[in-house]
């Protein structure tokens, strides 16, 4: 399947849903194992890399950067890096499609290179804030050549010959944006600051350091971090294997309690506290999430969870959870919307700037299919009724988790719910079609 021929589906309730399934490599994970790659010298070998389109992306980007990346087989790739500052310039622009993430990671690895090169991206990527992260990179002296007139893609970049060091606090909660700037900061000489007022997902930190930076991480006041880098690293390669995805994985877990008489279990999800706010609030919605084992999987804690439909309430979810799992909230809106009484999601401004406007789009997927919901300022609020009538077609907006979240919906409500294009699941769940057929969902 191709994010460019779109692929309308419809989700029937039908049986309940039963079987054991692993969900694909983490995407964040995968993007960095195939940046750092990159920026190591010598060869880094890669299991279970996600291969959907956003992280293929990311993939042609390093090679038309000078690293060799092969495919070996399922999910096992070798990268053979130029090292830190070593990219050549590409002959052509880089193309990162729908992904945000690939992206600003590739911006902040070329910002910290004496290069220049062109980023550009789909129709929902041109639309996303680049601003964010083009202003760190300059300070660190990269420089702008030409932008889009909202600061946007297509941008030309020409990295810094010598980067500066930087203290960086963050304006918001982003690990895209942290990265970039720690990704800029490896060429830099001394030591690059990142400041973030609420933690989000460290995936950067962990495998800055497992390819032998010296990153030291601190907390800062309630909720954030003081992330330092000591710039210019030679970086050693070293093996990644990479977790199942918890983001994918939220969404079997939540059809299993959604769909009366459904019995789940899905094999290795990853339950790194920076992306396990789903499971938090799906616990305190009253959910049966069994832990079945536990263990370490590429140095990140994963688990088998067995999953049950049952009865769930709605609840007042807080704004500091939102980096904890910001690409939930269309999942966890669709459980909402399955459970009694009201559910609050606070603090979601950033939904306004993923792959869509999350926010509303999850307002509008809910309505069309006869759910209460408002949205007040950056909270969303869902009306439980126990029940949904379903029957809508939703506009997924070239999102990826808006389409999966709409089919989900469609599992268990009364009437079926069509997905207006399901292409973009491409991007980040290449076998999410095949894998809940095969715990009994009907897609038609
Ligand atoms: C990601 C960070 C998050 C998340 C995205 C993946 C990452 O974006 O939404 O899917 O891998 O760093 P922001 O950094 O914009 O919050």
């Amino acid at each position: 399947m191709n994010a460019a021929t779109p692929t309308p589906l419809t989700a029937h309730p039908g049986r309940p849903l039963s079987g054991r399934v692993r969900v694909p490599g983490d995407k964040s994970i995968s993007h960095r194992a195939l940046i750092f790659g990159a920026l190591t010298v010598g060869e880094t070998r890669i299991t279970g890399l996600l291969e959907g389109e956003d992280v293929l992306n990311t993939g042609k980007a390093m090679r038309m950067l000078g690293a060799s990346v092969e495919h070996l087989g399922e999910g096992a790739w070798s990268v053979h890096g130029v090292g830190v500052a070593g990219f050549a310039e590409p002959a052509d622009k880089l193309d990162l499609g729908n992904s945000g993430t690939g992206c600003r990671l590739v911006l902040g690895a070329v910002a910290g290179s004496p290069i220049t090169a062109t980023f550009d991206g789909d129709a929902s990527l041109r639309k996303r804030p680049m601003r964010r992260v083009l202003d760190p990179l300059t300070r660190m002296g990269a420089k702008i050549i030409s932008a889009a007139e909202n600061g946007g893609l297509p941008v030309t970049l020409q990295g810094a010959r010598d980067p500066i060091p930087i203290v960086y606090e963050s304006p918001v909660p982003s690990a895209q944006l942290k990265s970039a700037v720690l990704l800029a900061g490896l060429s830099a000489p001394g030591e690059t600051v990142v400041i973030e007022e609420e933690a989000t997902r460290d995936h950067t930190e962990r495998m800055l350091k497992h390819f032998g930076a010296h990153v030291r991480v601190e907390k800062h006041g309630t909720h954030g971090r003081r992330i330092s880098l000591a710039g210019q690293p030679e970086l050693e390669p070293a093996p990644v294997a990479v977790p199942a995805d918890p983001s994918s994985a939220a969404f079997p877990l939540v059809a299993a309690l959604v769909v009366p008489g459904s019995d789940v279990i899905v094999e290795g999800v990853m339950t790194n506290p920076l992306r396990a706010g789903l499971l938090t609030t799906l616990r305190e919605m009253g959910a049966s999430i069994e832990i079945l084992a536990t263990r370490n999987e590429g140095g990140e804690e994963v688990t088998d969870l067995r999953v049950r439909a049952g009865i769930l309430r709605g609840v007042d979810v807080p704004a500091e959870r939102a980096p904890t799992m910001i690409d939930e909230y269309p999942i966890l809106a669709v459980a909402a919307a399955f459970a009694q009484g009201t559910t609050r999601m606070r603090g979601l401004k950033e939904l306004r700037v993923k792959e869509s406007d999350r926010l509303s789009a999850t307002a509008e997927m809910l309505r069309v299919n006869g759910v209460e919901v408002e949205i007040d300022g950056d909270d969303l609020i869902v009306e439980g009724k126990g029940r949904v009538r379903g029957g809508g077609v939703v506009a997924t907006h070239m999102d990826h988790r808006m389409a999966m979240s709409a089919l989900i919906i469609g599992l268990a409500s009364e009437q079926p719910v069509g997905a207006d294009d399901t292409a973009f699941i491409a991007t980040s769940f290449p076998s999410f079609v095949p894998m809940m057929r095969q715990l009994g969902a009907d897609f038609a």
